[in-house]
Parts: structure tokens; C-alpha cells; sequence
């Protein structure tokens, strides 16, 4: 089959004479080409407006608009189809003056079906060539703008850039970037949108069609394949593309567009452009993954260090675990931002990392502490900070770790920060590592009960500790410790 992109080639004949029209449309529909005829210049522009053709095969004398105009008017309309013109003996100066205006070829009537034939033939291949170069322009241009996307951007802002830049250069009305859900791999996700208009796809179709390395690139009634049931009712699309997310030879999302205007229809080279876009948002997915995963287990890497350092003694064992969940605690009662409740959640977990450089089982002894060890022991929140800080996605927590030792009246350290001064979050974990620091039992005394605890919490308001968080932990504890009942679980834990 002559083709130009895969579908058949669409020739437009333009013939004043019935005859020569039907003769034509037979002969170049037995050659597989797609053939509409119409009798008139005229009429070829009137069809030209409503849709594209590849080839115009038009008659150079027609009643009215002529070959020669009818071909400059065409261009006027697009640029991407070639123009050939049939003439009689008489009027050959005129046929090639024409292919002066831009007339791909012409051919003497009466002319033999293969002369025809091979013109076509020639002229597809140069359609190619021009629309392969065109692509390739474009696929330059794409992968440029793909480039200038700041991989340090946030990933939600990467992917909506994505869409985005889709959507501009593809003149498309909307574009869509969806993945599969991890915990749950039959539904899929919109990472990013672009547009107005809400095309809902068959997710499983299209899927499944990339997976058995498909294509999806349809227009007008071949779209609807793609469509979701409950969306075929909405306003007629007239081209739709889209291109896999693949990582690792696994395919685990798409790329989506679509146009609702007729002089908008995807193409080959779209498709491929579509395709750097893909394959960018692709990698920008997998390395946050990635870095999240290896953000995720350094972090735990570091709060095992703080449990192993802790196990080392058996009177600190479990002593962070437990900081951290009063903290939580503190921090949900005192209706802090869900953020501000992870951060001290994760700041108790690593409060006292800094007393890896310090010899717990001096510190654990049952006899008071000398002065020197008692200078080195207060250096642990330093130390702390030191350790963390230089660790980009930790440093959050450095306040929590810094800090946990201030007091409310300013005698504390490292700092002497007071009141309010102190950040919010180490006032919180001054609170839970005092109550846990009292109802466990140390080397050098047994554990005090919670209602002793709690007497000294209140003693100590203004003095040691912030009489806010002081309070929310009152709140929040007896539930806590009921809750904690009903499920057996021991507590102090
Ligand atoms: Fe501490």
C-alpha cells in the first residue's frame, strides 16, 4: 500500500469531466490509495477546509477556479501536501509554469495508469522526507525544552512543567501524566494535568497495549476505543495520543493528549515527540523513587544507630521510640500542622544521637556524675547537630535535636534560649524525654509511677518546661495510656 504514515494516502482528484473522474478514482483506489473526486475548484478547496489531503490530482482547465489557482490557494491553506497537475498538449507552457508556484508535477493527458502511478509514488516519498524532517526538528526542539527542566524542581512541579510544555507545543487541549498506584497496581494515578477539558481513558486498554508494545495515536471515530465507558457521551475528540512511562524495560505509566479541534490531528512525528517527554518525566519519577528509598533507609540507618547506642544500656533501652510517640502525642493534641507532627515524631526517634560519642556506660552509672563527665554529657546536643546537619534531608530536625535541653526560664542549654524563643518542636520533646526519663528506671534510681511523673511535670511549668505542651501532654496522655490498656500493651512501654 502507498503510504505516507501508515494509514492509506489520501488523493483528492479535482476534474471538471465525470468520466475522468470515475476513471481515476477506480484505477488509484485499485492501487490502495483512499480517493475522493469532486468536479470543480471550488468544491476541492470547500473539502480541503474540512480535511487534509496528501495529494491533489487536479485537471489544470476547469470552468471557474482553474488548476494553476486552485494550487495556490491550497498552499495558502497548508503546506504539507503536494499538488499535481494534468494537462492537455496545448497548454503544457502553463503546467510548467505551475510547478514554478509550487506544483509537485504535472503529466499529459492522455496518460498511461502506471505514468500516473509512479508520480504518486514519488510524490509520497517526498511527503516523507519533508514530514521525517519536520519530526526531527520538532523532536530536536522537544528534547531541548525537556532539558531545560530543573531536575532540582520538586517532582509534583517537574511533571506539571511536563504537561505543560505538552500542551503548548502540541497545541493540544488537554494532556494528562498518570501512573500506576503502588499499593494498589490496579488503579492508576493523575501525577499531572494540564488543560481544561477532562478526557477519562480506558486505563487497562491503554495499558495493556503499551505493555504488548502497542501504539495509541487515533482520530475522530477511532478515538472513542480508548475512551472510558462512562465518558463516551462527552464531546468528540478528535485526536488522542499517548506514550508509555517505562523504567527498567517496565511499563508503569502513560502520557496522554488530545485535541478537540479538526486542524489539530497528532502525527507520527507528535508521537515521538511525546515520547522524550515520556522518557523525561520517566526519569524524574524513578530518581525521586530512588532517592526516596535511599532517603528512606539512611534515615532508618541512623535511628538504628540511636537504638543500638540505647540497647547498649538496658535503662535507655527503647528510650527515643518512646520520646518519639509522646512527642507525636504533644504535637497532635496542640493541632500542629501534620508536617510539624512528623518532624517531631522523627526528632525523638534521633534526640540524643549525639551521645554516640560519649561512653554510656559512665554515663548510666549509679553514682552521681563528676563534673567533667557531667561538661561532657551536656555536649550531646551539640554533637547531635554535627552529626546531622550535614545531612541534606535530615537538617530539619536539627532545632529538636539541638534544642531538647533549653528550658523555659532560660537556664538550660546548650543555647539558654528561653519562653518561646526555644522552637516550638524542642519544648514539645523537653516535655515527652522528662516523662520518659522519669518512668523508666535508671542505674541509679526505679522508675517514679505516671501520677508522680505528672506532679513533677506541673511543678516544673515556666520553670523547666512550656506550660502548653506541658498541658497537651496531660491531655492526650491518659487516653493514651486507656488506649494502650484495652490493646495489652504494656505501659510504660
Ligand atoms: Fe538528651
Amino acid at each position: 500500500m502507498p503510504s505516507v504514515s501508515g494509514d492509506k494516502t489520501r488523493v483528492l482528484i479535482v476534474d471538471d469531466e465525470e468520466l475522468i473522474r470515475e476513471y481515476l478514482a477506480d484505477l488509484l483506489e485499485f492501487e490502495g490509495y483512499y480517493v475522493e473526486a469532486v468536479g470543480s475548484g471550488e468544491a476541492a478547496l470547500g473539502r480541503l477546509q474540512k480535511e487534509p489531503f496528501d495529494i491533489i490530482l487536479s485537471d489544470l482547465k476547469m470552468p471557474g477556479m482553474g488548476g494553476v489557482e486552485l494550487l495556490r490557494r491550497t498552499y495558502e491553506l497548508r503546506q504539507d501536501h503536494k499538488v499535481v497537475i494534468m494537462t492537455g498538449f496545448g497548454t503544457v507552457e502553463t503546467a510548467t509554469d505551475a510547478m514554478k508556484d509550487g506544483a509537485f508535477d504535472y503529466i499529459l493527458k492522455p496518460f498511461k495508469a502506471e505514468e500516473l502511478v509512479r508520480i504518486l509514488e514519488r510524490a509520497i516519498e517526498q511527503i516523507r522526507l519533508e514530514r521525517d524532517n519536520v519530526a526531527l526538528r520538532e523532536m530536536v526542539g522537544f528534547y531541548e525544552l525537556s532539558e531545560a527542566l530543573s531536575s532540582a524542581m520538586p517532582l509534583a512541579e517537574q511533571l506539571k512543567h511536563i504537561a505543560e510544555l505538552v500542551r503548548e507545543n502540541f497545541h493540544a487541549d488537554g494532556v494528562g501524566l498518570f501512573t500506576r498506584d503502588e499499593s494498589s497496581p490496579l488503579e492508576m494515578i493523575e501525577r499531572a494535568a494540564s488543560g481544561r477539558n477532562k478526557l477519562h481513558l480506558n486505563f487497562e486498554k491503554v495499558m495493556h497495549s503499551f505493555e504488548h508494545d502497542g501504539l495509541v495515536l487515533a482520530h475522530a471515530d477511532k478515538v472513542g476505543q480508548w475512551v472510558a465507558d462512562s465518558n463516551r457521551a462527552e464531546r468528540r475528540v478528535e485526536s488522542l495520543i499517548a506514550v508509555p512511562l517505562r523504567q527498567q524495560g517496565k511499563t508503569f505509566g502513560f502520557l496522554s493528549a488530545y485535541s478537540l479541534k479538526d486542524s489539530q490531528r497528532f502525527t507520527e512525528g507528535h508521537r515521538k515527540g511525546l515520547t522524550v517527554f515520556g522518557s523525561r518525566a520517566a526519569s524524574a519519577i524513578e530518581t525521586h523513587r530512588m532517592y526516596g528509598t535511599l532517603k528512606d533507609s539512611f534515615t532508618q540507618t541512623m535511628e538504628g544507630f540511636a537504638r543500638a547506642l540505647e540497647a547498649k544500656d538496658s535503662y535507655t533501652s527503647g528510650h527515643s521510640d518512646r520520646v518519639s510517640i509522646y512527642s507525636r502525642l504533644i504535637a497532635q493534641t496542640m493541632g500542629l500542622p501534620a508536617p510539624m507532627v512528623d518532624m517531631v515524631e522523627h526528632g525523638g526517634k534521633l534526640h540524643d544521637i549525639g551521645k554516640i560519642g560519649i561512653s554510656t556506660s559512665e554515663l548510666n552509672k549509679p553514682q552521681k556524675l563528676s563534673d567533667a563527665e557531667y561538661r561532657m554529657f551536656k555536649t550531646h546536643p551539640v554533637q547531635g547537630k554535627r552529626i546531622i546537619e550535614p545531612i541534606n534531608f535530615l537538617r530539619y530536625i536539627v532545632p529538636c535535636i539541638y534544642h531538647h535541653h533549653e528550658s523555659y526560664n532560660g537556664k538550660g542549654y546548650p543555647a539558654g534560649l528561653g519562653g518561646n524563643d526555644i522552637p516550638v518542636e524542642a519544648r514539645i520533646l523537653t516535655v515527652a524525654d522528662a516523662y520518659d526519663a522519669m518512668t523508666s528506671d535508671r542505674a541509679y534510681r526505679k522508675a517514679l509511677p505516671h501520677e508522680v511523673a505528672v506532679v513533677e511535670l506541673k511543678r516544673c511549668v515556666r520553670k523547666q518546661f512550656d506550660p502548653d505542651c506541658v498541658e497537651a501532654f496531660l491531655a492526650g496522655i491518659d487516653d493514651f495510656r486507656v488506649q494502650r490498656k484495652e490493646e495489652g500493651l504494656p505501659i510504660p512501654f
